[in-house]
């Protein structure tokens, strides 16, 4: 046979292998997502996303022990408030869950990266993710109590900042607001390219932020579209983001792609919870190999550009990187 080109030869072996591995995975890049609630004293499974919890502030220590000792350094918090109201105003309150869980874990754990998620939805009595005029998210209104969310993050101790709320010049307001008050140093992660999506649905159970009504089809992104998702990363960028996330991760990889040829900043992907549930379904059944799928989701998100990920996977993915499983 007169074949000059072989592309199995650089397969022949292990060492080989990872010799000419094109992507690196590195778990100083993983973000963990953590959910934190009102009360005391308890830990909760939560039935959609079996293997995460809901902390009470005070029982976060065992699972941020868990969390440094696999290496990853950073964490995603989300709230769940016990009261809520039509304002929302719980996610501002300098008492409210973040921020006391905020002040409790920078005490305790000085060296964990702290992210907030910035949104209402966990704390409107209606589930959406702003104020409401009548049964559409008052866009200019709700930019005011994003920006004042931002800024209590930040005064209780958050590293940085990621608004997930999908209102038209969040990024803008957020950091004129942190930029006044002298937290000029907070980065912004912007859920910029963020699309309604189905695949939220096992974190809506998680964190009891379901819309009552209607869905969020008026503020998150339309799935059918690419070059939308391109306009508001770029608007993002433009307003001040330092880092860019595209959500969900798995059916989304185009965007992770297109964004990461057109931006310079940092491009984060959130592989969401109705991935990790779809896996956990799958493994629990003995349908799929729920390790080495964990390995290929990751890889496929730092192939298509991702340089942050975030995943429920994130302890899992840090021992599968030491062992040498993946990366
Ligand atoms: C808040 C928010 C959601 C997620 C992250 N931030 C829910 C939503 O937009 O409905 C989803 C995360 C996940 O599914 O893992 N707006």
């Amino acid at each position: 046979m007169d074949m000059t080109v072989r592309p199995r030869r650089l397969r022949g072996n292990e060492v080989l292998r990872k010799m000419v591995r094109e992507t690196r995975i590195d778990s100083s890049s993983l973000i963990y997502p953590m959910f934190v609630m009102d009360g005391k004293n308890r830990k909760e499974e939560i039935s959609s996303l079996s293997g995460q919890f809901r902390y009470t502030v005070d029982r976060v220590e065992e699972e941020l022990e868990a969390l440094t000792a696999s290496g990853v350094g950073s964490v995603l918090l989300f709230g769940i408030p016990e009261k809520k109201d039509e304002e929302g105003s719980g996610a501002y309150a300098e008492d409210g869950i973040v921020q006391r869980a905020l002040r409790f874990i920078k005490e305790r754990y000085p060296q964990l990266y702290l992210i907030t998620d910035v949104c209402m939805c966990e704390y409107t009595s209606h589930g959406h993710c702003g104020i409401l005029c009548g049964h559409d998210v008052d866009n200019d209104r709700t930019l005011e109590s994003i920006a004042r969310i931002a800024l209590s993050h930040a005064q209780a101790g958050a590293d940085m900042v990621a608004p997930s709320d999908m209102m038209d010049g969040r990024v803008r307001a957020i950091r004129t607001l942190l930029d006044r008050e002298g937290y000029l140093s907070v980065p912004i992660m912007s859920y910029a390219v963020k699309y309604a999506s189905s695949f939220y649905g096992p974190f809506r159970e998680a964190a009891g932020s379901a819309p009552s009504f209607g869905n969020r089809r008026s503020y998150q992104m339309d799935f059918h579209n690419r070059r939308e998702g391109l306009k508001e990363a770029l608007l993002d960028v433009e307003e001040g983001a330092d880092i860019i996330m595209v959500k969900p991760a798995m059916s989304y990889l185009d965007l992770v792609r297109e964004v990461r040829g057109q931006i310079t900043l940092p491009v984060a992907t959130y592989s969401v919870s109705g991935e990790y549930a779809m896996v956990k379904a799958a493994a629990e059944k003995g349908w799929i190999d729920e390790e080495s799928i964990v390995c290929e989701m990751a890889a496929g998100a730092y192939r298509a550009g991702a340089d942050l990920y975030i995943t429920y996977y994130a302890k899992e993915l840090a021992k599968f990187i030491q062992e040498g499983r993946i990366g």
